[in-house]
């Protein structure tokens, strides 16, 4: 007995860690029940590597290995530990509480360890003061439930030594050190980590350091930043910085020229900052977001009385309960308009008692069939009025008109083209020019009839081959003179809004797809031009209307490269004079895509209203953006996005001298809100470090 206490006092685990689940016993640790769902197990397998007892678990669709402590473990512990095998599955952590079904924040795996494979098992340890992917301090709750979900392809993996931890030692250690601006080092450290050893040698020849702010950013508490000032500025050559025992070593270029000119200004549009279904005035705040979009493919069957909508093809056809009451309406896109809407919460198109022979059934409702058959044509399917209730102008203007919060822009459903697929069960049929046509004629006398001074956003289309085609195919644009869809679109409407006297329409665009077939006559076929070609056909074809990106994304929304992405199209809707944009979809506040907004607007800092002109030398596209506003005139600010894998050295003329206020994201240092001031002199040299995005604002 007192050669166990002793083995446990010296041993891997604290007296008071709680165990989850420990080889040897092939169950979860007394204290703990098994609640898991959707998955097949074994909880004494010794398939895994080295023949460790493990808990294999292959989970369903959305299936967990679920742990339910009899006992709330509440904030009592500092983290959670286990050894996973699997190739890198698809499962994510998150903590619950039976008591208030409260949920934590769900954790990917992969934004802990990307290395996880099947030849050995890969130490997970989670910090509860230091959440991975930047999601910060496990809220205060009465946790007792610690999930491992599989997601929706399900998970294969073993999972072994499963803890909570009573106590994470951070170790000391310098995490970053890098060139910033024009003299300046940021280095990121995590611990108590000793910063004075700290040296730098510039081009062979030491320089002195003054420590300058030190930095912690709310959402990433455990990792901090010091600035230093550099006693010699940045320069061409080698930079060398020593920390103990550690080396950042870095070659900065030569400088590229940047001349900005602040009397050549342009709007930016306040619109452009925009995201679909922000959650809470918090997150508005925080990142800046200007534009609320509520939309996408189930808000087409938006029913208000009782607030129903229906997933289409997106969730097996289903009736649900969703609502934009709730959101914080800045400016709201609003769908519906095929003439059918929601008639309850929980009807859906293709029960398998009707139709047993489908492709696959929700895992949640295993009577809910996606409306395939298994040689992959769709059922016929029932009349709508199984799950939907019929639908008109006169309804749809009597919500406009209950509406507490008035939407400033309607849009004339969503991808209505591919109705066709998204909505099989309500609309069947290929939509072709006409009918989308005079369903955007009708839906926008409506809002302009009910709200005055709605704007209304149509084609709201999906992808770059319905811009010049319809879902009819090629017998479509013969039929219509062989002229492509949106320019016979815009002088369509044109025509209508010389008759009724109103000019309706936005052109609203998704995503942008490659293939250019021979049939369509667009100039320049090979190069999408994205914003200038549409804003080129509005010229021609119909004056006046504005261009909207309702749904757009960076396709890698927890990655850096995401990040970057996203700070440079930010930066291209303004200069190109975009009218408005929604990204896809809500995007996480502290991954990179919400700092990307963060970096422009975020926490009451926002750049500039008006674009200026940015001239560079030999600077490809490629690897840099750079953007430059004025607010009111003055206060220059400056957006530079580093997409290089080495830091960018920039000779920046006319700028005017003084203190700028800084943020910055990405580089070694990572996706946290790192910050200071600086002090920039006229015709300074700037330096960005690789795969980082520069925020700077004069004081
Ligand atoms: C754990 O729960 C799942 C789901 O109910 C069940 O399939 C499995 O057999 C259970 N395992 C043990 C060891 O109780
Ligand atoms: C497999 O995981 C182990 C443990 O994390 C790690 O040491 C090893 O490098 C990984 N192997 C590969 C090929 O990633
Ligand atoms: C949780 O509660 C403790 C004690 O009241 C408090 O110190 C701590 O800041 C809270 N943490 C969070 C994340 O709210
Ligand atoms: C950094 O540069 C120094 C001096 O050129 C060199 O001695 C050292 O090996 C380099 N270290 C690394 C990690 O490249
Ligand atoms: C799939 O099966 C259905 C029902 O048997 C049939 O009507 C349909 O033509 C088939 N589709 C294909 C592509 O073979
Ligand atoms: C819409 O439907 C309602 C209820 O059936 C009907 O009273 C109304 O006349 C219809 N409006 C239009 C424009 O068809
Ligand atoms: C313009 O609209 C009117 C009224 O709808 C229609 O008669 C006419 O044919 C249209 N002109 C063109 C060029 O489409
Ligand atoms: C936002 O700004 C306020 C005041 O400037 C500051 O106190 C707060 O910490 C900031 N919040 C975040 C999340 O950066």
């Amino acid at each position: 007995m007192i050669f166990g206490a002793l083995l446990l006092s010296f041993g891997v685990l604290a007296a008071a860690d709680d165990i989850i689940y420990a080889p040897g016993t092939g169950a979860l640790a007394s204290g703990w029940e098994n609640w898991s769902w959707s998955s097949t197990f074994d909880f004494a397998s010794t398939a895994g590597p080295g023949g460790v007892e493990s808990i294999s678990v292959n989970t369903e669709e959305f299936g967990a290995l679920s742990t339910f402590a009899e006992t709330a473990f509440d904030n009592n512990y500092a983290g959670l530990r286990f050894d996973i095998s699997g190739a890198q599955p698809d499962v994510s952590i998150y903590f619950s509480s039976s008591l208030n079904s409260v949920s934590s924040t769900s954790l990917p795996l992969a934004s802990m360890s990307t290395v996880v494979n099947t030849s050995a098992f890969t130490t997970i340890t989670v910090d509860f003061n230091n959440l991975p992917g930047n999601e910060g301090i496990l809220p205060n709750n009465t946790w007792n439930l610690v999930n491992f979900q599989g997601g929706q392809n399900g998970a294969v993996y073993f999972i072994t030594n499963i803890l909570l931890l009573d106590e994470i030692i951070v170790p000391p250690l310098i995490l970053s050190a890098e060139p910033i601006a024009g003299n300046m080092l940021a280095v990121t450290f995590q611990g108590d980590a000793d910063l004075s050893q700290l040296s730098a040698i510039i081009n062979g020849a030491q320089v002195s350091l003054t420590q300058s702010v030190t930095y912690s950013p709310p959402d990433t508490p455990s990792q901090t930043i010091t600035y230093f000032t550099l006693s010699t500025p940045l320069s061409a050559g080698s930079l060398v910085i020593t920390a103990g025992s550690t080396t950042f070593n870095y070659t900065i270029p030569a400088t590229q020229s940047l001349t900005i000119d602040i009397t050549e200004t342009k709007d930016i549009s306040p619109s452009i900052y925009g995201v679909n279904f922000p959650p809470d005035a918090d997150y508005i705040t925080l990142l800046g977001v200007t534009m609320s979009r509520w939309g996408g493919n189930a808000v087409t069957a938006y029913n208000p009385n009782g607030a129903f909508t229906n997933a289409g093809n997106d969730y097996y056809f289903e009736n649900r309960v969703s609502s934009p009451g709730g959101r914080p309406l800045l400016a709201a896109g609003l769908s519906g308009g095929l003439d059918w809407v929601s008639k309850d919460a929980t009807s859906y198109s293709y029960p398998r008692t009707t139709y047993p022979d489908q492709q696959s059934f929700d895992p949640f409702n295993s009577d809910a069939g996606d409306g395939l058959l298994p040689n992959g044509s769709w059922v016929t399917p029932p009349p709508q009025s199984n799950v939907y209730t019929p639908w008109n102008t006169s309804q749809a203007a009597a919500m406009l008109s209950a509406m507490p919060i008035k939407p400033d822009v309607i849009t004339v459903d969503n991808e209505i083209e591919i109705a066709s697929s998204t909505h099989q069960d309500m609309h069947p049929d290929p939509m072709g020019y006409d009918e989308e046509l005079a369903r955007v004629i009708m839906t926008a006398t409506m809002a302009k009839d009910t709200l005055p001074n709605v704007e209304v956003a149509a084609p709201s289309t999906c992808a770059w081959w319905y811009y010049w085609t319809s879902d009819i195919g090629y017998s479509d644009n013969a039929a219509h003179g062989n002229q492509d869809f949106i320019p016979w679109f815009l002088s369509q409407m044109n025509n209508a809004s010389v008759q009724a006297g109103k000019h309706p329409t936005y052109i609203d665009e998704s995503w942008i797809g490659t293939s250019v077939p021979a049939q369509w006559t667009e100039p320049n076929p090979n190069a999408v031009m994205l914003i200038p070609r549409m804003q080129q056909l509005i010229d021609q074809f119909y004056p006046g209307t504005r261009l909207s990106v309702s749904e757009w994304s960076s396709t890698d929304d927890t990655d850096i490269t995401g990040g970057l992405v996203t700070v440079d199209s930010l930066g291209i809707f303004g200069v190109y004079g975009l009218d408005q944009a929604t990204y896809w979809s809500e995007p996480d506040q502290k991954g990179p895509i919400g700092l990307a907004f963060w970096l422009y607007r975020g926490n009451g800092t926002f750049f500039g209203d008006k674009s200026v002109q940015v001239t560079t030398a030999n600077v490809s596209p490629d690897v840099l953006g750079v953007y430059a506003s004025t607010s009111d005139g003055e206060k220059v600010s400056i957006v530079i996005v580093n997409k290089d894998v080495v830091p960018v050295n920039l000779a920046i003329s006319n700028i005017p001298a003084g203190t700028y206020f800084l943020r910055h994201f990405g580089g070694e240092a990572g996706v946290a809100k790192w910050q200071t001031t600086i002090n920039i002199a006229a015709n300074s040299n700037f330096v960005v470090p690789s795969y980082t995005a520069v925020f700077i604002q004069q004081q």
